[in-house]
């Protein structure tokens, strides 16, 4: 999708498909109270193109409700589509960044190549609540994501993907920061979906091999430092819980170390961001029912969020170290499989202390096992913060649906960091508690831990098992089990991979 920049009027910009914004200035409650559409724009031509539409009632301008008008006359465009941004006072970023989504998705499947959203004039009395360079950012970054469809294994596939998409600022707008915020949006979108397009690959396209090449092609492209290590490095640097789960797979695991040194930061923090990379889950000699083990493709998902926010973070330059460790293998039952009762041996701290011993009660628990030796070698690469993605359960499902995300953390001042990066990038997560007396339920009568906490809790002491390895290092831990893929498709964005995390680990990253 190419993009572009008119300060044009609008109802001079010549285009298949002009999409401008309304919302719902209704504000009375009695029952008898009627939505009232009002566009946000000012131009008059628009206004009077619009005006047989929003008077008839059919149009309410809620979120992402969209009306197509062709021919409208007046103006240069050849259709026009009003797309709605819900009532006045809820209106934020977010949802411009999703009625861009929708204006995209609403022309993909009419084939339309070519369109042009309208961002609000400068007089608007939206300027308050979103401030036009903002904008700019959060529309292109919908955009983008709304481009996004899983449909590449259709061999009849018709590439319906936009080729050119024009926003439309006011005529006022600093021009340097407005290129300057399309670029930004643009980047945070093509990382989303290129965390998407990895996490949509099926297990025999992408196995752990394959990721490590994609990981070094992506590191090269952007100027990233990269490792790609297997069997034998696991071995040397002694990641017993990572080969444990490795180990039944005829598939090698892959170690992905990405580097971001930006220039002049010679110390501070290093941030270490570490993904979960199963790239496919069978559940191991603890074996999945067949009922949707198809979605075990999705288990790399916060491998590939790490994979997208080391992108944008190599494009955007923050000013600061940053490394992401992704742990990449296929669990799998097999005659080398480990099995439930045996005592792995995880990477120890340091060379001279014991790895810490875990008893496997069930191998499908195998997401934790690869991210603890991940999260030491994070550690011991020189993390001084720690951030970790994953679809780890599907306990955190039971608690938040597929709507919301959970997040727990050791360090209440990290965590208000991810909060307000959480601010910026729009994702719903909730936080979950830590604490000792879910600690207890993974104590081993035969090791140290073990690998699962009963049917209580499950997301807790799945993430009570990390905390185990990352001690006092200030951490945040991310479950994306029930929101990595989309069962329902929404207008502004596809049903499949959703890429979700990317962005909030991102501006995680940048606020340090
Ligand atoms: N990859 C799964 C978690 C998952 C479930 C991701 C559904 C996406 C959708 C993970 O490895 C797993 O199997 N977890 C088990 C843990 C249990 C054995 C303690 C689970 O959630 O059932
Ligand atoms: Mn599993
Ligand atoms: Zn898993």
């Amino acid at each position: 999708m190419q993009t572009a920049l008119s300060f044009a009027p609008l109802s001079g910009v010549a285009t298949e498909l002009l999409a401008v914004l309304a919302t719902d200035i209704q504000t009375s409650k009695g029952s008898d109270a009627k939505p009232q559409p009002a566009l946000l724009t000012a131009d008059s031509a628009i206004q009077a193109a619009a005006a047989s539409v929003l008077a008839s009632g059919e149009f309410k301008a809620a979120a992402n409700e969209t009306v197509l008008l062709h021919a409208p006359a007046g103006l240069a465009a050849r259709r026009m589509v009003i797309v709605g941004l819900g009532k006045l006072s809820k209106v934020t970023l977010h949802k411009l960044r999703d009625a861009a989504g929708t204006a995209v998705r609403f022309a993909k499947p009419r084939g339309i190549k070519e369109l042009a959203l309208a961002l609000h004039s400068s007089e608007s009395f939206l300027d308050v609540l979103l401030p036009a360079i903002a904008c700019v950012r959060f529309a292109a970054e919908g955009a983008v994501i709304g481009d996004f469809d899983a449909d590449t294994y259709k061999s009849d596939r018709k590439d319906q993907g936009i080729e050119s998409f024009t926003l439309v600022a006011p005529e006022r707008a600093d021009r340097a920061a407005v290129e300057a915020a399309l670029a930004e949006g643009m980047i945070i979108g093509e990382c989303q979906n290129f965390a998407r397009s990895l996490v949509n690959e099926p297990g025999n396209k992408l196995t752990p091999t394959i990721l490590g090449r994609r990981a070094a092609l992506m590191a090269q492209d952007v100027g990233l430092d990269w490792e790609v290590h297997s069997t034998e490095k696991l071995h040397e640097l002694k990641m017993g819980a990572f080969w444990a789960v490795a180990q039944g797979s005829a598939e090698p695991p892959a170690l992905i170390v990405l580097r971001y040194t930006p220039e002049g930061v010679a110390d501070g923090p290093v941030l270490g961001l570490v993904g979960k990379g199963i790239t496919f889950d069978t559940g191991g000699i603890s074996i999945k029912p067949a009922d949707n083990m198809e979605k075990m493709k999705y288990d790399m998902a916060g491998g590939a969020a790490m994979l997208g926010a080391m992108r944008a973070i190599a494009l955007l330059k923050p000013k600061v170290r940053a490394i992401a460790v992704i742990c990449a293998a296929e669990n799998m039952p097999s005659g080398t499989a480990q099995k439930p009762g045996d005592v792995q041996t995880a990477m120890p701290i340091a060379p001279d202390k014991p790895g810490k011993t875990i008893e496997i009660i069930n191998t499908d628990a195998e997401g934790r096992l690869v991210l603890a030796d991940g999260l030491t070698y994070a550690r011991r690469l020189g993390a001084t913060h720690l951030i970790d993605a994953a679809t780890l359960t599907g306990a955190i499902s039971v608690a938040l649906g597929k709507v919301t995300a959970g997040i727990f953390s050791n360090d209440d001042s990290t965590y208000t960091k991810f909060e307000a990066a959480l601010a910026v990038s729009g994702e719903r997560f909730w936080r979950l508690p830590l604490g000792e007396e879910y600690a207890e339920l993974i104590r081993s009568d035969i090791g140290d831990i073990k690998n699962t906490g009963g049917r209580f809790g499950g997301a807790i002491t799945a993430a009570e098992f990390l905390h185990g390895f990352t001690e006092d290092t200030p951490w945040v831990h991310l479950d994306i089990a029930g929101t990595a893929w989309i069962e329902e498709p929404r207008p502004y964005i596809a049903k499949g991979p959703s890429g979700v995390a990317m962005r909030s680990i991102l501006e995680w990253v940048r606020s340090y």
